[in-house]
């Protein structure tokens, strides 16, 4: 008798992911939910050699324990049924990468190195290998740069940013994975040949994974020249395709789009709408439905949304409600559409009563974010979206904070050489990408996203969004948002003027002169945000570092706004 197994999960899971990324404790939930034993490697090589990773790094050099490594992963890797917790560097050998993808289904474990620094007992706690020290971040740092193309290679991506109810989310995913599409990607063609090659994964520069759905997120200088390579790879060939975009991106690059899909074989149709928030209606939504039923679209076929946030809530929008729900793909081509509005599912019109009241959650495909389209973005447009992209550095990511204050003046000049510009809004995007898997439907940590965004919203709406741009009022709320932390002891002032220093090199306000203080106050009472009659507020306690506080005195509150409204 035969068994057919290509069906069957696979009855080992592998965990990798840098050090104090929480292995350890998410193997354990899983050995015990599946009755496996639970596989250290730290611990296997601490039993055979008495010594620990660390000791023996420091003893017999790196090279000599990767070696004792590769004989223990060896032997793991044989055991089955098996949860396998890998030290933070065996993935970096490419024996040890092919000989766990023999049986094993590798889950790679993800959150920011500030995260996993947070998390990392101060004192007392397991001595890790090459990270101990004061500057653990700084090390955590440079090893996930390091690290992350051959993490990349890992079957799953999960991340496990945020507290106990995301580690809790995190292992509910692999379980799911594991039982019901595991069997299929570990059998993928050439996958231990892929596993064992030294070239690091190409992978997409992150992916939002939220249970239930899955996208790529890509970002590169000439990103949408590869779309009929991209279509292919999320499988959605021979589709056809209802191109969305406005009149002044359509002027700048829709004929250069346009021929890529000719060029590709794709068919379909495009539509132009006139560029600017005033689109974002429900009038231009039953225009964009008509125009679909005319040319006859299916459920199968795909939207492509070419454009700034407008079009990409806009389309969105109609691509969540027109038969129920179709596809969209995401082509971000303004700086805070890469960042922000392509990435999460949030999609909406606006209403004469409020911007953005109608609206669902619909994840895209993919997003395919094309740097070089920034070269013609107006730039205030262009500086105004910066503002997010700073403001997921200073709330998660000092590294990020680095970069961007090493290379303020090229970026803000609009001539950072466009790697550079990739590599920036890729490990923005990323962190968008983290806390958003995280937390798809903002129950919790997506809310660290709003740093800024308490007074920002309230100085957008009080000058009837016509004065400051979303981004620039944004970088005044962060800076409401810095004084009202640094005045309740949780950040230096050191902190207050970094932050200050990068906005204005960045040409960002610091201040709103002559804003109408009681309509702030006020509308800032009125915001979604606002929980049982407190205001919910941003708060940092320190670089990379952001929590949720609804405890501001409103003294404070007062007092700040009206500083940011004497300039
Ligand atoms: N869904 C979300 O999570 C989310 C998040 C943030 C913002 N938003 C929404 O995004 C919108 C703002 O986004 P935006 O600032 O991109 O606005 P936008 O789409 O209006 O773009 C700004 C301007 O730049 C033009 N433009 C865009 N890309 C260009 C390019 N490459 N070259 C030349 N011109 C270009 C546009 O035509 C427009 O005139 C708002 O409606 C906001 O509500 C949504
Ligand atoms: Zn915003």
């Amino acid at each position: 008798m035969t068994t057919d197994t290509s069906h069957t999960p696979p009855r080992q899971i592998v965990l990798v992911g840098l050090s104090g990324v929480g292995k350890t404790t998410i193997g354990r939930a899983l050995a015990e939910r599946l009755g496996w034993p639970l596989l250290d490697t730290d611990d296997m090589v601490l039993e055979r050699e008495h010594k620990t990773a660390a000791e023996l790094i420091v003893e017999r050099g790196e090279p000599e324990f990767r070696r004792i490594e590769e004989e223990i992963v060896a032997l793991a890797a044989l055991r089955t049924p098996a949860v396998i917790a890998t030290g933070g560097g065996a993935i970096l050998s490419s024996r040890n990468r092919r000989a766990l993808g023999e049986h094993g289904f590798i889950c790679y474990l993800d959150a920011t190195p500030t995260e996993i620094a947070r998390r990392l007992p101060a004192e007392g706690g397991p001595v890790r290998p090459l990270i101990d020290g004061d500057e653990v971040e700084v090390r955590l740092t440079e090893l996930d740069a390091v690290r992350r193309p051959f993490y990349n290679h890992a079957d799953l991506w999960v991340p496990v940013m945020g507290g106990p109810a995301e580690m809790e989310a995190a292992i509910s995913r692999i379980l799911a994975a594991w039982a019901t599409e595991a069997a299929e990607l570990v059998s993928r063609p050439r996958r231990i040949e892929r596993l064992g090659s030294d070239v690091p994964a190409r992978g997409p520069a992150a992916v939002v994974d939220t249970t239930e759905e899955r996208y790529p997120i890509w970002v590169a200088p000439g990103e949408l020249k590869r779309l009929p390579d991209r279509l292919q790879q999320i499988g959605l060939e021979g589709r056809r395709v209802f191109l969305i975009t406005d009149s002044n991106v359509m002027e700048k690059h829709g004929q250069a789009v346009a021929a890529v899909l000719d060029g590709g074989g794709i068919s379909g149709a495009s539509y132009v709408i006139p560029a600017g928030e005033e689109s974002k209606t429900q009038r231009m939504a039953d225009e964009l439905y008509r125009w679909l039923a005319a040319e006859r679209a299916e459920r199968r076929d795909v939207i492509l949304a070419l454009g700034g946030g407008v079009v990409c809530d806009l389309s969105g929008y109609v691509a969540a409600t027109y038969l129920r729900g179709m596809a969209v793909v995401q082509l971000p081509t303004s700086v805070l559409a890469m960042n922000d509005a392509a990435i999460g599912g949030k999609v909406a019109i606006d209403l004469p009563e409020g911007k953005n009241l109608v609206g669902a959650f619909h994840q895209p495909v993919a997003v395919l974010s094309d740097v070089d389209t920034l070269g013609t973005l107006p730039r205030r447009s262009y500086i105004e979206g910066f503002a997010e992209v700073i403001k997921h550095a200073l709330i998660l990511d000092p590294g990020l904070l680095e970069l961007l204050e090493a290379h303020a003046r090229q970026i803000a000049g609009q001539e950072a050489d466009p790697d550079l510009l990739a590599a920036i809004i890729a490990r923005s995007s990323r962190l968008k990408a983290l806390v958003v898997s995280s937390d798809p439907l903002e129950r919790g940590l997506r809310a660290i996203l709003n740093y800024g965004h308490t007074i920002g919203h309230a100085i957008e709406s009080t000058t009837g969004y016509t004065e400051y741009m979303h981004g620039e009022a944004v970088s005044v709320g962060m800076m409401g948002a810095a004084r009202i932390a640094a005045e309740l002891g949780m950040i230096d002032q050191s902190v207050v003027d970094r932050q200050a220093d990068l906005l204005r090199t960045f040409g960002l306000p610091l201040v709103a002169p002559g804003i109408n203080t009681t309509a702030v106050l006020d509308a800032m009472t009125r915001d979604k945000k606002v929980e049982r009659g407190r205001m919910r507020f941003v708060l940092l306690h320190g670089v990379g570092r952001a929590v949720v506080r609804g405890d501001v005195p409103e003294d404070l509150v007062v007092r700040t706004v009206q500083a940011l409204a004497r300039g």
